[in-house]
C-alpha cells in the first residue's frame, strides 16, 4: 500500500503551476480560496496539517500553533515574517521559513516602476488621457522631477535594497544607504553608507526596505520626514508599518516631502483618509512580488522547505 500523502494546509490559492503540485504530493486538509481565511477557518484548518503554507494576511501565533498538534512546518508564502510568532514556534518545535530570493528583483523593480511613477506623474497622466479632457501637448502639462542623476536614499540595504541599488546604476544616481553594520562587499564608490538622519536630509528619493520588527515600526515618523527635502520622494514596499501613515498625510499635506508611492499600508486593505485622492501620492495594491513567474516560485520554495523538513532535513529557509 502507497504511504498516505502528508496533510498540508494552504491558506489561499495558488497560482495553479503550484497548485498541480500540491495535489500531486500533498493531502489538503481544505480547498483554498482567493480570500483570507477567516480566524475560525485558519484555526479548523491547521488542526490535522503536517505542514502548511500561509500568507501575510495570516497571523500565525501560539494559539494556532496550539490548534495544530500534528505541525511540523509554516512555510510562510512571502519573504516578510512578520505575521509569524517565531518564539512560539520554536517553542513548539515547529519550523518557520520564509521564500527570501526569488521575489527580490520582482520587488525592485515594482519598486521603480512607483518612483518613476510618482515622479512623472503617469497615474495623473493615464487619468487625464483616458478622461477625454486631454487638449494637446503643452511646455508647462503635468510638469514632474527629474530621476537620473539624483540621489537615491536606501533604508535598509538587504537582498531587496540592494537590487534597487543596482537598478540606479543606470539612472546614473548615487546611493545612500543605512544598513545595521558596514557592508565591505558593498564596495560600488557610487554607494555610501550613512546614518538615517543624513539619508532623509540628502536624498531626493527615500525608499524603504527594512522587514517588519518591533524596532522597525513607524521608523519612518513625523521626525522623519520633516528631515526630509521638500522637493523628495518616499518610497515604500516593504511593510506598511514601517511608516507612519497619520504623519505621512500631515506631511504631504504640510508640503515636505513632495509625494509619495505606497504599495503597502498599515491596515491592509484599509486605505489612510488623509492618502486617498491626493494627487502627488501613487497607491499599488501591495504588488511587490505580483509577476507570474515569481508567485510561481514562491510557491515551489514553500514546498522544497516542507518537504525537506516532513523528511527530517533541515529547511533550506529557515528563519530562525
Ligand atoms: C511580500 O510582501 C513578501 O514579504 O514576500
Ligand atoms: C529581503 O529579501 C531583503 O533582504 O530585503
Amino acid at each position: 500500500m502507497a504511504l498516505p500523502r502528508p496533510r498540508l494546509y494552504v491558506s489561499r490559492l495558488l497560482p495553479e503551476p503550484v497548485m498541480a503540485r500540491i495535489r500531486g504530493a500533498y493531502a489538503l486538509t481544505h480547498s483554498p480560496g482567493d480570500d483570507p481565511p477567516t480566524r475560525e477557518a485558519l484555526l479548523a484548518g491547521v488542526r490535522w496539517a503536517e505542514a502548511v503554507i500561509v500568507t501575510l494576511t495570516e497571523r500565525i501565533d501560539d494559539e494556532v500553533l496550539r490548534a495544530a498538534p500534528s505541525l511540523k512546518i509554516v512555510a510562510n508564502y512571502a519573504v516578510g515574517y512578520n505575521n509569524i510568532d517565531v518564539d512560539a514556534a520554536r517553542q513548539r518545535g515547529v519550523v518557520a521559513t520564509n521564500t527570501p530570493d526569488v521575489l527580490t528583483d520582482a520587488t525592485a523593480d515594482l519598486t521603480w516602476a512607483l518612483l518613476c511613477a510618482v515622479a512623472r506623474r503617469v497615474p495623473e497622466g493615464h487619468a487625464l488621457v483616458q478622461s477625454g479632457g486631454w487638449t494637446g501637448w503643452t511646455p508647462t502639462q503635468l510638469l514632474g522631477a527629474e530621476i537620473a542623476g539624483q540621489t537615491l536614499g536606501i533604508i535598509g540595504m538587504g537582498r531587496i535594497g540592494r537590487a534597487v541599488a543596482e537598478r540606479a546604476r543606470g539612472f546614473r544616481m548615487p546611493v545612500l544607504y543605512t544598513s545595521p553594520r558596514p557592508m565591505p562587499s558593498l564596495s560600488d564608490p557610487a554607494w555610501r553608507r550613512v546614518e538615517l538622519d543624513e539619508l532623509l536630509r540628502s536624498a531626493d528619493f527615500v525608499s524603504l526596505h527594512v522587514p517588519l520588527t518591533p524596532d522597525t515600526r513607524h521608523l519612518v515618523g513625523r521626525r522623519e520626514l520633516a528631515l526630509m527635502r521638500p522637493t523628495a520622494y518616499l518610497i515604500n514596499t516593504s511593510r506598511g508599518p514601517v511608516l507612519d501613515e497619520g504623519a505621512l498625510a500631515d506631511a504631504l499635506r504640510e508640503g515636505r516631502p513632495a509625494g509619495a508611492a505606497l504599495d503597502v499600508f498599515e491596515e491592509e486593505p484599509k486605505l489612510h483618509e488623509g492618502l486617498r485622492a491626493v494627487a502627488n501620492v501613487v497607491t499599488l495594491p501591495h504588488l511587490g512580488s505580483a509577476t507570474l513567474k515569481t508567485r510561481v516560485q514562491m510557491g515551489l520554495v514553500c514546498l522544497a522547505n516542507i518537504e525537506a523538513v516532513l523528511a527530517g532535513r533541515t529547511a533550506p529557509n529557515q528563519v530562525t
